[in-house]
């Protein structure tokens, strides 16, 4: 009996060729630009002791409360694959004393994250995101550089058409007061909010204000926003990320309503969004979590990071229309020439030349067919009378030219061709 096929699991993607080379090429840009900002890469575990991730994103967050990929191992702890980077990079960041390093520290990181959301377009269980996290300074210029870093990695990648939205979330001292005010006006409407909104709204009701369901978006639409609750510093520290923003040339929307779905954020927090993704349009967020370093238990160190979506980001990005193919594909017409196009593979690989071999015999003309279709510039051709005189047939398979070069100068014979213009080369 055929063997059932197995399918990947829900929510998840497989990235495959063409499609990876973009990704390797996108994570590449990134890496060239958040180095410029002197950020470092900083690599960490993808599942977690589970409190790293509920004493930092929030117990009463969407995330915590239902999204998180939870299990207990074999040793009856409780683990969680990791729903985003910022809480286990001040993990790290604590654990490992990153805070004795000099000056401002910098990281930024790449890799796959879990939340059992209900998969929707741009909407996965297993997604990717680059972030970067700023520790030791909470001085607004860095909130505006990091802002920039992140606009200038769309900008080399030519995303357009995108919006910086903006806000403040306060502080301690001065978010309490806002918080009061929210949650008695949701009171006033909590038969119009969700069941999870009407759970947490003493607890947590900045929640209304990032909840997707209907009933209460209408809610809150006319809701307090915090903008008058910000006390002097909040103010200041805001008004000059915004100053730094606008004298960068960067437009950005205020919005006070937004609050982000993770808990652990004051002041500064922003999203970056693009009318081109739907229902799900932010292709990043971030902001600053002034405490987080402390709660983990280390020294106080205010921070401010972002993370993008790679998926979302994707879609924004113009794929390009060639995909990488082999400057040669090596054709053997014998045995003879079978085990000197295995060597020959070899000795180019190694000169850095890109090759593809026929395998599994044909005859010429089978294989030439593969060597067409494999999209290789040049064909290799090595039959009874090249190996008679060590030499080789290379046929330019766009220009339908050959001609015989010696074994010991197809790498040189390559290397001029692949270089030269195809109009200039010469007809023989
Ligand atoms: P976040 O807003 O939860 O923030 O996620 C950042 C980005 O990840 C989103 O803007 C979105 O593009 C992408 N994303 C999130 N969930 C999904 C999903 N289920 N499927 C596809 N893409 C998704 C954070 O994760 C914070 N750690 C950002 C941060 C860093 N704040 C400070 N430092």
């Amino acid at each position: 009996m055929k063997p059932e096929k197995i399918n990947r699991v829900k929510g998840t993607k497989d990235i495959l060729p063409p499609a990876a080379a973009l990704w390797r090429e996108v994570e590449e840009v990134a890496r060239e630009v958040f180095e410029l900002y002197n950020f470092h890469e900083i690599r960490f575990p993808v599942f977690e002791k589970t409190e790293v991730f509920s004493k930092s994103i929030g117990d009463t967050s969407d995330i915590v409360e239902k999204e998180m990929y939870t299990f207990t191992d074999r040793g009856g702890e409780s683990l969680t694959l990791r729903p985003e980077g910022t809480a286990s990079v001040v993990r790290a960041f604590v654990e490992n004393s990153l805070f004795n390093r000099p000056g401002v520290k910098k990281f930024y990181y790449m890799g796959p994250m879990f939340r059992a959301e209900r998969p929707q377009a741009g909407r996965f269980r297993q997604f990717h995101q680059i972030g970067a996290e700023v520790f030791g300074t909470d001085d607004p210029s860095a909130d505006a550089e990091l802002i920039l870093a992140l606009l200038d990695f769309f900008e080399a990648l030519n995303i357009t058409g995108l919006e910086l939205k903006l806000n403040s979330l306060g502080c301690p001292v001065c978010r309490p007061a806002y918080r009061d005010e929210l949650a008695s006006f949701l009171k006033s409407r909590i038969g119009s909010l969700c069941e999870s909104c009407q759970r947490r709204v003493d607890k947590n009701p900045f929640r209304a204000l990032d909840c997707k369901s209907k009933g209460c978006k209408q809610a809150v639409s006319d809701a307090p926003s915090i903008d008058r609750f910000l006390c002097g510093e909040c103010k200041d520290s805001f008004q000059s990320v915004q100053n730094l923003l606008k004298d960068a040339g960067v437009s950005v929307t205020l919005d006070p309503r937004l609050v982000r779905g993770l808990d652990y954020y004051s002041r500064t927090a922003f999203e970056v969004t693009s009318s081109r993704l739907g229902a799900q349009d932010a292709v990043a967020g971030g902001g600053r979590y002034n405490s987080l370093v402390e709660q983990f238990g280390g020294p106080p160190t205010p921070a401010i990071g972002f993370a993008l979506g790679m998926e979302r980001l994707l879609t924004l990005v113009d794929a390009p229309e060639n995909e990488p193919a082999p400057d040669a594909f090596l054709v053997a017409v014998g045995g003879e020439a079978e085990k000197e196009i295995f060597q020959l593979a070899r000795r180019l690989r190694r000169d850095g030349f890109m090759v593809e071999r026929g395998f599994g015999g044909g005859n010429l003309n089978n294989r030439m067919k593969k060597a067409d279709k494999s999209g290789a510039r040049f064909a290799v051709i090595i039959g009874d009378d090249e190996i008679a005189n060590a030499s080789a047939t290379i046929k330019d398979l766009i220009k339908g030219t050959q001609k015989q070069v010696g074994l010991d100068e197809i790498p040189k014979t390559l290397e001029d061709d692949l270089l030269a213009p195809i109009e200039e080369q010469s007809e023989e």
